[in-house]
């Protein structure tokens, strides 16, 4: 087979995912592998339409492609993204349609469900077929019982790939959007607080339905809000991960994005991020914002914010997006609230309503400080950032110092109250019959607690 492998890392040949393609390259002499810097080059792609057109030949000439990406803020890398919507946009023909595909990524397992929920389904949308993912920690390769794995694993792929096995599809196709105009209807009228209001957004060239609705949340907001659009800014280029900005503590790129993110995190009372639903995600644009934020490593920067989101298209069809909405409000602001709102009821007055519910309900949850416990996604990625800062300490010094601070580093179980507790089973446990008596009124021993709070507030 020909097996071309898309290197989505902007650290081109210095991808630590690259290795495991190359690695395949190495084992199955029987296949002709072909490598396409994706990430790294896509000025070169944006601009150069003869190295556009001689890549289309080489995808189109494939029967295996390879996804090689790390996982940038819960998906892939800008760059990357903004490789597959060139795919999209391609008036010569889709070079990908019917091609077996698989994905493989490294990362620190921080949202790659997600990274790999995106390609699957931007594969489907390309015609591709999508046979599996492969998601591994940057250490995984290191150890010579994983690489086997690896290479049996992707050695039954190829097989399948080569004897034509039809593969089922995962994603319902995307339904169109963009036949419904929003036009707002004058309802309403500013709302009374002063709240700082920041509403950063993509807006489309030809404006469309998402300009129309952040110049309708803007109206209900009143004066204290402001539209941050990072499609007029300069921000040069998406994070290229080289780390300098963690050891150096600057990014490499001079443009706008630091001033413009430092300034929402000092000045912000609430953020709303506004963008167009684009294959399922943000526009690369959006992405390029997010990844930049690298540069504040693992710190909740827009902490104690209210947070929320204007989005134009098919949210209700796109589960991955709303979860890459809760897991990213919970790693930058530490909370799990938030509110959104999107113009699918594709009726004037309808979205006109909703938007000023939408306003009402942000300076509600700003004024009243109102707050939820996060969830499985948040509990679960602070874990994740805990082990990973702790075990990379000598790196990530600052996360580090905040983390220490911040008493982040909970394992094992540190809480005093849950430590004594722990320490007063054991022993009553140890002791002869006790855990027959325990084991009859366990639930009786369990809510006491929370009875005697009840008996105090009645
Ligand atoms: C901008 C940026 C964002 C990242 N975001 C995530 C993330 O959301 N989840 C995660 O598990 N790892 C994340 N990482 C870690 C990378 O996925 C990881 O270092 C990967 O192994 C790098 O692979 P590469 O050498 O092939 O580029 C991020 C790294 C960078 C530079």
């Amino acid at each position: 087979m020909k097996i071309v492998v898309i290197n989505g890392s902007p650290k081109g040949e210095m991808s630590i995912t690259l290795s495991f393609s190359k690695l395949l390259k190495n084992s199955f002499k029987q296949h002709d592998f072909y490598f396409v810097d994706a990430a790294r080059d896509i000025n070169k792609f944006e601009t150069d339409s003869l190295k556009m057109e001689d890549t289309f030949k080489i995808l189109s000439s494939a029967d295996f492609i390879i996804w090689s990406f790390p996982v940038y803020y819960l998906s892939i890398p800008s760059q990357l993204m903004r490789f597959v919507s060139l795919l999209f946009e391609n008036n010569c023909g889709n070079p990908l349609k019917g091609k077996y595909a698989a994905s493989i990524s490294t990362s620190g397992h921080y949202f790659d469900h997600t990274a790999h929920s995106y390609i699957h389904s931007a594969s489907e949308e390309l015609g591709m077929n999508f046979i599996s993912n492969f998601s591994a920690d940057a250490g995984y390769f290191l150890k010579d019982e994983n690489r086997d794995s690896f290479l049996k694993y992707f050695g039954s792929l190829f097989e399948r790939a080569e004897k034509g096995e039809k593969i089922r599809k995962e994603f319902l196709p995307a339904s169109e959007t963009g036949k419904f105009e929003y036009t707002p209807v004058s309802s309403g009228k500013a709302s009374d607080h002063s709240f700082k209001t920041f509403i950063i957004a993509d807006i489309p060239e030809k404006g469309g339905n998402l300009e129309a609705m952040v110049n309708a949340a803007l109206r209900f907001f009143g004066d204290s809000s402001e539209i941050i659009n990072i499609g007029n800014a300069d921000i040069k280029n998406g994070c290229i991960g080289c780390c300098r900005c963690i050891l150096e503590g600057k990014c490499i790129f001079r443009d706008d994005y630091r001033s413009l993110s430092d300034r929402i995190a000092e000045e912000a009372d609430i953020v709303i991020y506004a963008g167009s639903i684009e294959h399922r995600f943000l526009s690369p644009g959006w992405k390029q914002f997010l990844d930049r934020g690298f540069c504040y490593g693992h710190k909740p920067v827009y902490r104690g914010k209210s947070f929320g989101f204007i989005l134009s298209g098919m949210l209700r069809e796109n589960r991955m997006l709303k979860e890459f909405m809760e897991g990213y409000v919970q790693a930058v602001t530490g909370s799990s609230l938030f509110e959104y709102v999107t113009d699918e009821s594709s009726e004037n007055e309808a979205v006109t309503e909703e938007i000023f519910t939408f306003t009402e309900n942000m300076i509600r949850n700003c004024r009243d400080k109102l707050t939820k416990p996060q969830d499985f996604l948040g509990v679960g990625g602070e874990k994740i950032f805990r082990d990973l800062v702790y075990s990379f300490r000598w790196f990530f010094t600052d996360d580090h110092r905040f983390f220490e601070n911040e008493g982040r580093y909970n394992f094992p179980n540190t809480d005093p109250a849950t430590e004594k507790r722990s320490l007063e089973m054991e022993a009553l446990m140890s002791q002869p019959g006790a855990k027959e008596h325990i084991m009859k009124n366990l639930s009786k021993i369990m809510i006491e607690p929370y009875e005697k709070i009840i008996r105090e507030t009645a």
